[in-house]
């Protein structure tokens, strides 16, 4: 009679690697569904009391046709656009008045922030139904800044928040 289906090659029986593979498996969903909760915190509870879709950049969102290099130069000018666009919601130290604070680990656009996924909020900016505390922020500082300068402006954030990653853009 033929027992081959019993045993793979290696000699383990089947129902061993089955039981192994499924412990992998349950463990790594387990992991991933703890990352979620304990990544729960105030300002997303926050987000969610409110009903507030969650935005992640997909597939359709804005191409930035010019990123400029990051630099000690591009992130002094975008400390200067800063001050002139940014700063009268957000603060001269970034750390807040009618928009959120930037430069705390509290992100009410963004899962895990990136300079791509900043750059494109800035683009974007914040509509009213999309709005978690009820303010609104215009389109690219209201209109007054090219692609190169938003980068510039998120460059220096980033120099201020080191929590917010490189990210390439590849759609
Ligand atoms: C008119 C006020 C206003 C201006 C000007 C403004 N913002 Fe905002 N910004 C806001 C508000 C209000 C929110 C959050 C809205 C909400 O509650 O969802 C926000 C949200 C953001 C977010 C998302 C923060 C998060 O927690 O996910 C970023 C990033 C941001 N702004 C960057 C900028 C930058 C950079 C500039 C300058 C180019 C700028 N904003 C100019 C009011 C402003």
């Amino acid at each position: 009679m033929d027992h081959s289906n019993e045993k793979n090659s290696g000699g383990i029986p089947n129902w061993l690697l089955f039981l192994f593979f499924g412990a992998v498996l349950i463990g790594g969903l387990y992991a991933i569904y703890m990352h979620g909760f304990l990544g729960y915190d105030r300002a997303l509870a926050l987000r969610d009391a409110r009903g507030i879709e969650y935005h992640v950049p997909t597939a359709g969102v804005y191409m930035f046709a010019q990123i400029p290099a990051k630099s000690p130069a591009a992130i002094a000018s975008g400390e200067a656009s800063y001050g002139q666009v940014c700063a009268a919601c957000h603060g001269p130290e970034l750390r807040g008045g009618v928009g959120p604070n930037l430069v705390d680990a509290e992100w009410l656009h963004m899962d895990s922030p990136t300079t791509l996924a900043v750059a494109r909020r800035v683009v974007h900016g914040v509509s009213a139904s999309e709005s978690v505390t009820g303010g609104v922020m215009p389109q690219r500082g209201n209109g007054q800044l090219v692609d190169n300068k938003i980068w510039e402006v998120v460059y220096f954030i980033q120099s201020r928040n080191p929590s917010i990653a490189d990210e390439e853009q590849t759609q």
